[in-house]
């Protein structure tokens, strides 16, 4: 048996390699292009991550945010990196500091434009907005409206224009609320749900006419704690529903229908099939099994697609695996959401990897039949949340382009890739190399111009 690496141990994982996080501000540019951008990207793809000012954070979750923004025109690109400036990065604070207030967010986790504002996302706080440059400019409060944390997973209805989101708070009651803004960034509802349970409540699904609740068993449990237990676990006999409410709020009337326990971190997309709605997520068995820190666990951890059909008038819902590749942060075609896509893109995870590690690959998955195109970047990469982009007038589905960060461990180098999203597993349409590396991190978006 190896001696253990005093190193490794000293340090979390979350603090190593290309989790480590990068403590300057740069601009750069241009970036050396392999290959070619497409002419009709004009835009920035801009991603958060989780990046502690201190160099130290006692979570992966509880790194300060920063956002890394890859500026495109005319097959040329520009770098910019920017701290998100909330009291949080001020204070310098950890996830119990920045507790107790709303504003206090790491604003690590997302990041977003909607109504021409663009929200850097993190879900147990108010969302702050920056400008187009990165700069920081205040919490977002939808004019007084949203008094406490917001998700960072919202979905904009690309039929109506609404920004659909909750947020869920762990102290008090309401457990649960949910929020519908316009397509012109007004708050037009707010609605308390009740819940059993105080959950951690990552994300969530968006139909034509619903909205999809997970209530799955992360719960917050003061008891527990004050036994010595963690505050915050995996407690498989709270259960686990999905409740389904009109998006006109209902009043708060949700149906609630049973499910298995188990955790998803992000489901890939919904639809309404008739009288049933249709769900794809990356489900895992479970999550945070003995308390919050435990975020990875090996193969019970780790995403798996899976399609659960809930019939509505039934009152079941039928739980299919669909394929057996660990895979997490999937994206479809944004003008889809909530609709029927047929494709999905995800990264990959290598589940047998004693911490949590993204993996050589991104998959395109049909999500009706299942099949799976896989895409290999090779053994030393690592790549993460792969966004679609369409392109301008397409009428396929899948007529663009899927981008994300690929960092090789090797050579310690992250490079933004560009997919023709039709030729999946071909070569890339054009790689950007970064000026330095980029942290693994969460969630990005494509802003166009
Ligand atoms: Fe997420």
């Amino acid at each position: 048996m190896n001696a253990p690496v005093k190193t490794s141990e000293a340090v979390a994982w979350h603090l190593q390699g290309n989790w480590a996080p990068v403590l300057d501000e740069i601009d750069a540019g241009p970036l050396t292009v392999t290959g070619e951008i497409p002419r009709e990207l004009d835009g920035s793809y801009v991603r958060a991550g989780m990046n502690p000012r201190s160099g130290h954070s006692d979570h992966w979750f509880a790194g300060t945010g920063m956002l890394h923004s890859v500026r495109m025109e005319n097959g040329r690109a520009q770098y910019r990196n920017r701290f998100v400036r909330t009291p949080y990065f001020d204070g310098d604070l950890n996830l119990m500091g920045g507790m107790f207030d709303p504003a206090a967010s790491p604003a690590n986790t997302n990041v977003i434009r909607h109504a021409g504002q663009m929200l850097a996302l993190e879900e147990a706080h108010l969302p702050w907005k920056v400008d187009s440059d990165l700069n920081t400019v205040g919490a977002h409060t939808f004019g007084g409206k949203l008094e406490g944390s917001m998700t960072a997973h919202p979905r904009a209805c690309p039929e109506t224009g609404e920004l659909l989101f909750f947020g869920y708070q762990l102290a008090r009651a309401p457990y649960l609320t949910y929020y519908r803004v316009d397509a012109a960034g007004l708050m037009v509802e707010a609605q308390p749900i009740d819940l059993p349970n105080p959950v951690m409540m990552h994300d969530w699904n968006i139909t034509r006419n619903h909205v999809v609740f997970m209530d799955l068993p992360v719960v917050f449990d003061l008891k527990a704690a004050m036994k010595g237990e963690p505050p915050l676990a995996f407690r498989r006999e709270a259960g686990a529903r999905l409740g389904v409410m009109a998006r006109n709020g209902a009043g708060g009337q949700v149906r609630w229908f049973e499910i298995n326990p188990c955790y998803v971190f992000h489901p890939v997309n919904a639809y309404e099939d008739g009288e049933s709605i249709v769900i794809h997520v990356c489900r895992q068995e479970e999550a945070m099994v003995g308390g919050f820190e435990n975020l990875y666990g090996g193969e019970a951890t780790t995403g798996r697609l899976w399609r659960w059909t809930i019939d509505l008038v039934g009152g079941t819902v039928k739980e299919e695996q669909i394929d057996d590749a660990a895979a997490d942060f999937p994206r479809v075609n944004d003008r889809l959401i909530g609709l029927k896509a047929q494709f999905g893109y995800t990264a990959s995870l290598n589940a047998r990897a004693p911490t949590l590690t993204l993996g050589q690959y991104l998959y395109k998955y049909d999500l009706e039949t299942g099949r799976r195109t896989t895409r290999d970047f090779g053994a030393s990469s690592r790549l993460g949340e792969p966004i679609f982009i369409p392109r301008e007038g397409a009428k396929a589905e899948d007529d663009g382009w899927v981008m994300a960060l690929k960092h090789d461990e090797a050579m310690d180098e992250s490079q933004l890739v560009i997919l023709n999203a039709q030729d999946f597993a071909g070569p890339p349409a054009a790689t950007v190399t970064m000026p330095r590396r980029i942290p693994y991190g969460a969630h990005g978006n494509w802003m166009p111009l």
